[in-house]
């Protein structure tokens, strides 16, 4: 996700802009820039791609000043290259910016900036917000930031210089972070701390609404109203890594942390609440093959198997297309059977699996429409796919995959929302669905406060050795999901099954040291799944559920109960799944296990 960086003081701000922006880039970019003012001219350089290109571009540029910016940029409005990449610029090239967070009135401020007078160069919500200062501006820059945010809606992490109000700094946020740095007559700005590690320890962090100015040899911190704000001044004390996990003890724990605002970041700027449909630029092109498709084929390896597993179910019960999943290990080797009204759908949190690009290659051979669903901007699935969705998870470090997942959950629950309302889904069902989608973010959080329990759960659990996961319907492949990450990330034996199927071998296994995980929310196989949960019982196996709130019974029958918010019985797995994940982390934690790399295992694997 995007980086910001900003520096004012005695010292080249250049090198700090460099080291500070490669410290932030872990969360993913595909452009960047910075801007030095040197004696009051501004010297901008702008890359696509890797930092390297930017630095390319630096070579016998002499880019010295004492004051400058950074960003690097993940794209959301408008696509990745130099007019769009941050710092963006007003009509006099008087304001500079960069920015974190989405604007969510651009378009209305861009319409009536333009009307105006106002020329625009870039596609980004970002550019407005440096017209709209220089609407305001007469000779202060703060009070002309501070009457710009007024009309703004949005989040943002902000650092603006004006080179009519020169030498000072102004900062500003509004949910996306952003801390100041308290160096040696210097201050330095950042949205991550482990940009400022090695020049600083020293931090202030700004709070929602409030405004710093930052001069060589001061600062001031207010809220939007002027009031001067007593902040404290707090002392890192990680080290870099540890800076990057942000504060975690492990990038695996982080990421699950982090599912409420990829989520958010996956559905942004997606959901048509009144209408009931979704918004899928990548999909746009090929709208009209999609309407005509009589068959779905979804390829994928390992967690990302399993998130197409739940498409398959989704895209049966709402869009009414006969979807199939295959691993795509054994996709290549089959003779699949296509006409030209199937599609076929991969999905890669890396966009690089060596199987799973070879069943987007021969599909194309043969002519098949392709979509693929990516988190990584510009891999081979996002380059080769002739349409796409992208996930917007922001970088996943950790081996084992979770935020991913449900993103990928999240971007099939839109496709076949898509899909649906390009056939029979009514527009009742459909905002019912967008609806509740809009709030699975917040439910996520909820999840996310029984990680406590969790890990007391895991406590009592941890000295046996073999587990069954078991789910129906739309949680049957959450509990194969469930089981791969306990294999993967403590090593022990798990196996996931569909609920129904236990009493036809699997359950010859149960015994008291044998535990389930069973997941069974309220949702249309509810009364099924007690009567499986029943019979292990009957055979003293211990059961760990996660249950819908409010269902006080089970905790009669489950030796443990982990509850989760009631949501559609389709968007169910995106919260069933998160325990699971916290259970697995909080086991490969207690076995002393490296969870964050497990061995044997790659994050990407690129060899068939
Ligand atoms: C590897 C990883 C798994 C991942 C799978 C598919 O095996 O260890 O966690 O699910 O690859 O990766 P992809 O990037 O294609 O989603």
């Amino acid at each position: 996700m995007c980086g910001i960086v900003g520096y004012i003081g005695k010292q080249n701000a250049t090198p700090f802009l460099i080291e500070g922006l490669r410290r932030e880039s872990y969360r993913g970019y595909d452009s960047s820039g910075i801007l030095v003012l040197n004696k009051n001219q501004p010297l901008c350089i702008k890359a696509i791609g890797k930092l390297e290109n930017l630095e390319k571009k630096l070579v016998g540029q002499n880019l010295e000043g004492n004051l400058g910016l950074g960003h690097v940029r993940w794209a959301t409005h408008g696509e990745p290259n130099e007019k769009n990449a941050h710092p963006h610029s007003d009509c006099k090239k008087n304001i500079y910016l960069v920015h974190n967070g989405i604007i969510e009135n651009y378009k209305i401020l861009k319409d009536r900036l333009k009307k105006e007078g106002h020329q625009f160069s870039s596609e980004t919500d970002t550019e407005v917000l440096a017209h709209l200062i220089e609407k305001f501006f007469k000779d202060n820059l703060e009070k002309a930031v501070i009457k710009a945010l007024k009309f703004v809606k949005g989040t943002y992490g902000l650092v603006i210089i004006s080179r009519d109000d020169p030498e000072k700094i102004v900062v500003a946020k509004n949910s996306s972070p952003i801390l100041i740095g308290l160096g040696e007559k210097e201050y330095i700005v950042a949205s991550d701390p482990a940009a400022i590690i090695g020049r600083t320890r020293k931090v202030i962090y700004l709070d929602d609404g409030e405004i710093a100015v930052l001069t060589p040899e001061n600062f001031l911190i207010t809220d939007l109203a002027q009031n001067q704000k007593e902040k404290i001044i707090e002392e890192i004390k990680w080290d870099l890594t540890e800076a990057q996990k942000g504060g975690y003890p492990h990038f695996m724990l982080k990421e699950i942390m982090e599912q409420p605002e990829s989520i958010e970041n996956a559905l942004r700027g997606r959901l048509i609440q009144k209408d009931g449909l979704v918004k899928l630029g990548g999909l746009e092109l090929v709208k009209d093959r999609l309407r005509e498709t009589k068959r779905i084929i979804f390829g994928a390896c390992g967690t990302a198997y399993y998130a197409a597993l739940v498409g398959e179910y989704m895209s049966e019960e709402y869009a009414g297309i006969p979807a199939e999943t295959d691993y795509a290990s054994e996709f290549r080797y089959k003779k699949p059977i296509f006409d030209s009204s199937t599609i076929v759908v991969v999905i890669s949190q890396s966009g690089e699996t060596a199987d799973t690009l070879a069943v987007l290659r021969e599909a194309k051979r043969k002519n098949i429409l392709t979509l693929g669903i990516t988190n990584v901007i510009g891999s081979m699935v996002a380059r080769e796919a002739d349409a796409g969705i992208y996930n917007h998870a922001g970088t996943e470090t950790a081996v084992a995959s979770t935020k991913a997942f449900t993103s990928q959950l999240v971007i099939l629950t839109l496709l076949t929302l898509f899909l649906g309302r390009q056939r029979d889904m009514s527009v009742v069902t459909g905002r019912r669905i967008v609806q509740e989608l809009a709030l699975i973010p917040e439910k996520v959080r909820e999840v996310l406060k029984t990680d406590s329990q969790i890990q007391k759960i895991a406590k009592e659990y941890s000295q046996y050795s073999n587990f069954a996961y078991l789910g129906r319907k739309y949680n049957y492949p959450i509990a194969l999901e469930g089981a791969i990450k306990l294999k993967e990330i403590s090593y022990l034996h798990a196996e996931g099954f569909a609920a129904g199927e236990m009493k036809h071998g699997p359950i010859a296994m149960i015994d008291p040291k044998f535990p389930s995980v069973f997941i069974i929310p309220s949702d249309s196989v509810y009364e099924k799944n007690l009567s499986n949960l029943e019979e292990i019982k009957a055979r003293k196996g211990p059961v760990i559920a996660i249950a819908t709130q409010g269902n006080k019974k089970i905790k009669d029958l489950a030796d443990d109960v982990i509850y989760i918010p009631k949501t559609l019985e389709i968007l169910t797995p995106i919260l069933s799944v998160i325990p699971l994940q916290l259970f697995a982390y909080h086991m490969g934690v207690l076995r002393g296990c490296d969870v964050d790399k497990p061995r044997n295992l790659a994050k990407s694997v690129t060899v068939e």
